[in-house]
């Protein structure tokens, strides 16, 4: 959601922003804008859609300089259009911004702003911060008047500031939206994220709430609102953008879905270990989960693809460790009142880290005691920095809008996470635990076979391509999987109405629809109630409905209920909606590339979503 780009260097600055920006696709948005500063000259070029019509724009149209922003915008506030689109300018085109995030009280500064005659091109919230620095620095340098503005705009920002007076400097500021920056060799970045930077240099600075920074080609200066220098080591990021490319892959999902037993295994590295029998953490993380107390609750927070990720971890960390475990999406959890004290952990799922919501709602619940765990893909991102304890992920860097390696790696850390705490409490035979254990480490080799069955889910999906509306039904541990499947259709394919549904709530709502040829689909893999499920089959099925079933490999019964029928591995039910994913995913995506949607940036969405 909205990518943000600040350069200052010594090379062509509108190529590298605009590769920067290409890096950033990903987060999703529907215009992109960039400004470049030259013989003190701002010069914009804006395009409404996507980011190679910018690209297009500035071939016809040049621009030099070596310090400029670039922007992606996903429309909050006015049609995604290129008089919306950033950068925004102030009255005197010498000052322009791009902006990430909502400024609350945007409506009375513009009414203050236009009382003084300033006079507003769009609908942006945005537009409001440049005319505001616009008026402070008529009494004071600009450096100041950028800090007065963040003080008195509310809201969420990450906000880059370009000056035609200042052609040696950028000025970045972030409060609650991402934003990093990236130390080069004689040259400096800002980014809402590192792929952005990654071709240029590996050191970044992860910026926290309150933060302002001058970005010079030397170098970068990190100070607080207030103008406090501070000290900050650069981070060192490990992986490479090899791990952002398609490598061959039509799609980034379906290269994140073939990754996926990649991406389990490197959840389970130096935790899971079978030849002792043993799940171990990091240190800060076991003192963590040790310190849990007997009459501990757990609250699950997250949005999403991770909420149902977060489903999933409901039934077995109350299943095998005993804990009562509430689940909430994390902008409920944020205005219900949850009654919250030093016996609560809260867990956020997320693979970014930075979701708006997640964010907030630790926050608050740190605030009414409760200790906060992350489960999260993104080292340093918001979410890591602020929680007492974090179960990174490692499922590398995830560029599709619809997730999916993250989810299981998600359910995979969860999993993780329930069978220490449940062996903690003494809740397993040992034979039961060996079994357990061998059956855990198997799984990426089971993920494996799995994604073998491609070409079968693949004639599935063309079968029912033209079809507009699906039910997902499923019961226990995969009736989140239900949730997923239906949630990975709708995102990716916009033409299709996609539900997901607990199989036992269809009667009460649901089949009322079903009739001729109406898809649904069941997960039917073997657990305890397989049987009820093959209920819910006959009840589609007296309708004439079309039921397409995943069931484990091997059931011959299941056969006779099934118009179409896509097989997985049998597992133990604990991992199954790990396994049942990948024919999910595969469906979605195959239905998709049938109806020529665009997969990995489906209108609307965006992969990180850094407002309320
Ligand atoms: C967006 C993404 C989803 C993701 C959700 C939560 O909606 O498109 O794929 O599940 O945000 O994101 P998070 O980064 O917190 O997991």
């Amino acid at each position: 959601m909205c990518g943000i780009v600040g350069y200052v260097g010594k090379n062509h600055g509108v190529d590298t922003i605009l590769e920067a920006l290409s890096r950033l696709e990903y987060r999703g948005y529907d215009s992109a804008g960039v400004a470049v500063l030259h013989d003190g000259q701002i010069q914009v070029r804006k395009k409404a859609g996507k980011l190679q019509g910018l690209v297009d724009h500035v071939h016809k149209h040049p621009l030099i300089g070596t310090i400029g922003i670039g922007h992606t915008r996903w429309a909050t506030h006015g049609l995604p259009n290129e008089t919306n689109a950033h950068p925004h300018s102030d009255s005197t085109g010498k000052l322009t911004i791009v902006h990430n995030g909502i400024i609350e009280n945007y409506a009375e500064l513009k009414e203050k702003l236009i009382s003084k005659g300033h006079e507003f091109k769009s609908q942006t919230d945005t537009e409001v911060i440049v005319h505001l620095i616009e008026e402070h620095a008529k009494r004071m340098p600009l450096e100041q008047a950028f800090r007065l503005t963040l003080k008195e705009i509310r809201g969420s920002y990450a906000v880059c500031l370009l000056s035609a007076d200042e052609p040696d400097r950028i000025f970045g500021a972030r409060n609650g939206s991402p934003l990093i920056v990236g130390i080069g060799k004689g040259e400096s970045f800002f980014a809402s994220d590192v792929p952005a930077v990654l071709g240029r240099t590996r050191r970044v600075w992860y910026l926290n709430d309150g933060e302002v920074v001058e970005l010079r080609a030397s170098g970068p200066k990190i100070t607080t609102l207030d103008g406090k220098l501070l000290k900050r080591q650069p981070t060192t990021i490990k992986w490479d953008l090899t791990a952002a490319r398609k490598e061959g892959y039509a799609h980034f999902m379906l290269k994140e879905i073939h990754e996926q037993p990649t991406a389990i295994e490197q959840t389970l590295f130096n935790r899971l270990k079978p030849e002792t029998g043993q799940i171990t953490f990091n240190r800060s993380t076991r003192a963590f989960l040790d310190a849990l107390k007997p009459q501990e609750k757990i609250i699950i927070i997250a949005c999403g693809t991770a909420y149902h990720a977060g489903l999933v971890g409901e039934y077995m960390l109350e299943e095998f460790a005993n804990i009562p475990v509430d689940v909430d999406l994390a902008s409920e959890f944020r205005y219900r009142g949850a009654m919250l004290d030093k016996n609560t952990t809260v867990i956020a799922i997320t693979q970014s880290g930075e979701t708006a919501d997640t964010l907030a709602g630790i926050r608050l619940a740190k605030k009414q005691g409760a200790k906060i765990f992350s489960i999260c893909n993104v080292m340093g991102s918001s979410i890591a920095r602020e929680s007492d304890a974090v179960l990174y992920t490692h499922a590398g860097p995830e560029i599709a809008v619809a997730s999916t390696k993250a989810y299981t790696s998600q359910v995979t850390a969860l999993t993780l996470l329930t069978l220490y705490l449940a062996k903690k409490r003494k809740r397993f035979a040992p034979a039961r635990w060996k079994q357990l254990v061998r059956d855990f480490a198997a799984l990426p080799n089971v993920i494996k076979k799995a994604l073998e069955k491609a070409p079968d889910v693949k004639s599935v999906a063309a079968k029912y391509a033209g079809c507009r509306n699906f039910y997902y039904l499923g019961r226990r541990y995969n009736f989140p999987s239900a949730l997923e499947g239906a949630l990975k259709l709708k995102e990716i394919c916009p033409l299709i109405h996609a539900e997901g549904y607990a199989a036992g709530e269809m009667k009460h709502g649901p089949i009322s629809l079903i009739r001729m040829g109406w898809p649904v689909v069941f997960i039917a893999t073997k657990s305890p109630v397989y049987e009820k499920v093959i209920s819910n089959i006959e009840e589609v099925r007296a309708r004439r409905g079309d039921c397409i079933v995943i069931a484990s490999e091997g059931d011959s019964h299941i056969k006779r209920y099934a118009d179409s029928l896509i097989t997985v591995p049998e597992t133990e039910e604990i991992f199954s909606p790990i396994v049942s994913a990948i024919p999910l995913q595969l469906f979605a995506y195959y239905v998709a590339v049938a109806n020529k949607c665009d997969v990995d940036q489906p209108p609307n969405l965006a992969k990180s979503v850094t407002v309320e």
